[in-house]
């Protein structure tokens, strides 16, 4: 229950895993500060929009929102309204905030989210907005509390930013350019998510395989390298990470995926499209050919492993027959689970000013080709698992349903009937019926 003199917060993630990851961080500093986390945000007294820009339906989401809150804001003069995030690294977003919303009291972009603590202390003493967006970031960021959404497991920054500049995408514009975390502030922090009772950490970087962080005596350490140092540290049941490159996903990381027990047997290898030719104007590097050879040597070192992946439909230039080439790679490669997105068009990018833009009627019927494709080719994967037991990692208890939801090393979740007491346990579970992405199952 929160009391009436307490003071809450509310914070709203769009976005990615690392959207997520800085929320806690956000959630942390607030806590810190005395606030507890309230019921909704036009209850709460300070309100965080946490921004993604990555597509452009992102924006539409967000001022909706944004637009309800005026009157709590009008009600409560002293509630806090912050927008932060990717969104806010671009200029033009700020300036729409700043014209259409004056009760925005605070915005800061993605670089100095580390001096949160100062800015909430200055919106909340100064008459006038707190406008903080930089350029570029000063170096890594420092250590901050967190707020874990799950008490037994959370993400953690081994990166920042991203170097690649694929031709559709706007990350490396909003997150600056790539900076690896040293192997010993990543350890350390893994350390004390175990004291505190994680279980399973997930490695955060938008390309993990090019990490490139220093150990104490200077030594530039590879991503397998950390992967493998970090499986190895004493009480972790589990290791994620994401999001691999297929470009440098080498042979030692598929190695030590297999060879460490509590490393998930999971790869998200985001495709983006099955044609060659257009995987080139994205600036991907690799082939469909090498991309197909990486799934086969992954699945072949490691038994029952699920790789999934991300597609975009409607990329400029995608002709049918580019388009026909990605159905026949989904169909080929039997994804065990595919985000497929409509390209959106993002200003800056050199997708953006390239000519043959792709009808937009078009690209509905592809997407929604696709959609049938995914759906039919995952099935068949998924009836593999029937009547194993495996063990799962119980996260949540649905109170309706009544039923516990449960996750596998490789990501597919499971129900089944259990005491909420196993929330944040790893029990046995026999695997009994496939429900589209997920499983019925039965407590061993
Ligand atoms: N770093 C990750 C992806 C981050 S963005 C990687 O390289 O795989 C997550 C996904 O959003 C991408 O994989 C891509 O499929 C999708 N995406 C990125 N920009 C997009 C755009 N402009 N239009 C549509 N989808 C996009
Ligand atoms: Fe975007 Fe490509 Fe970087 Fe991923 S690797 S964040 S898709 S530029
Ligand atoms: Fe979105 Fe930023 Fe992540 S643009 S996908 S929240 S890095």
């Amino acid at each position: 229950m929160i009391s009436k003199s307490q003071k809450t917060y509310k914070i709203i993630t769009f976005g990615c895993q690392m959207n997520a990851r800085d929320s806690e961080k956000l959630a942390g500093v607030l806590e810190e500060k005395g606030y507890v986390e309230g019921i909704d945000d036009v209850s709460s007294d300070i309100v965080i929009f946490n921004t993604c820009t990555v597509r452009e339906n992102a924006s539409n989401r967000l001022y909706g929102r944004v637009g309800y809150l005026k009157k709590s804001c009008m009600e409560n003069k002293n509630k806090i309204v912050g927008i932060c995030g990717c969104m806010m690294q671009e200029k033009d977003e700020v300036e729409t905030i700043k014209k259409k919303y004056p009760y925005v009291k605070l915005i800061f972009g993605t670089h100095n989210i580390d001096e949160f603590s100062l800015y909430i202390d200055r919106a909340l003493s100064e008459d006038k907005r707190v406008i903080e967006v930089r350029d570029k970031a000063l170096g890594v960021e420092r250590d901050m509390p967190s707020k874990r959404v799950f008490p037994f497991k959370c993400g953690v920054n081994i990166m920042y930013g991203c170097d690649n500049f694929c031709a559709y995408c706007i990350v490396p514009y909003v997150r600056g350019r790539e900076r690896s975390r040293d192997v010993k502030a990543i350890i350390d922090e893994i350390k004390r998510d175990i004291a505190d009772g994680v279980i399973e950490v997930m490695l955060l970087g938008q390309n993990v395989n090019s990490y490139k962080g220093k150990d104490t005596d200077g030594n530039i350490v590879s991503f397998p390298d950390l992967l493998d140092r970090v499986c190895k540290i004493e009480g972790l049941k589990r290791v994620r990470f994401m999001t691999s490159h297929p470009k440098d996903l080498s042979d030692e990381l598929i190695k030590v995926v297999r060879d460490n027990e509590n490393c998930c047997k999971h790869i998200h290898l985001p495709v983006q499209s099955g044609s060659t030719h257009i995987l080139e104007m994205m600036n991907r590097h690799y082939t469909r050919d090498s991309y197909v050879d990486i799934v086969d040597k992954i699945r072949r070192e490691i038994p029952d492993v699920a790789i999934t992946t991300d597609i975009i439909v409607g990329f400029p230039g995608e002709s049918e027959d580019d388009f026909e080439a990605t159905l026949s790679l989904v169909k080929e490669v039997k994804f065990d689970s595919v985000f497929t997105f409509e390209y959106s068009k993002r200003t800056g990018t050199k997708a953006a000013s390239m000519e043959n833009q792709v009808d937009e009627k078009v690209v509905k019927d592809r997407f929604e080709r696709l959609l049938k494709e995914v759906e039919s080719s995952s099935r068949t994967n998924i009836d593999r698992y029937i009547g194993r037991v495996i063990d799962v990692l119980v996260e949540s208890k649905d109170r309706e349903k009544g039923k516990l939801t449960g996750r596998l090393s490789n990501n597919y979740l499971v129900h089944f009937d259990g005491d909420e007491s196993l929330v944040g346990k790893i029990v046995d579970v026999k695997l009994i019926k496939p429900f589209g992405f997920y499983f019925e199952g039965k407590l061993c």
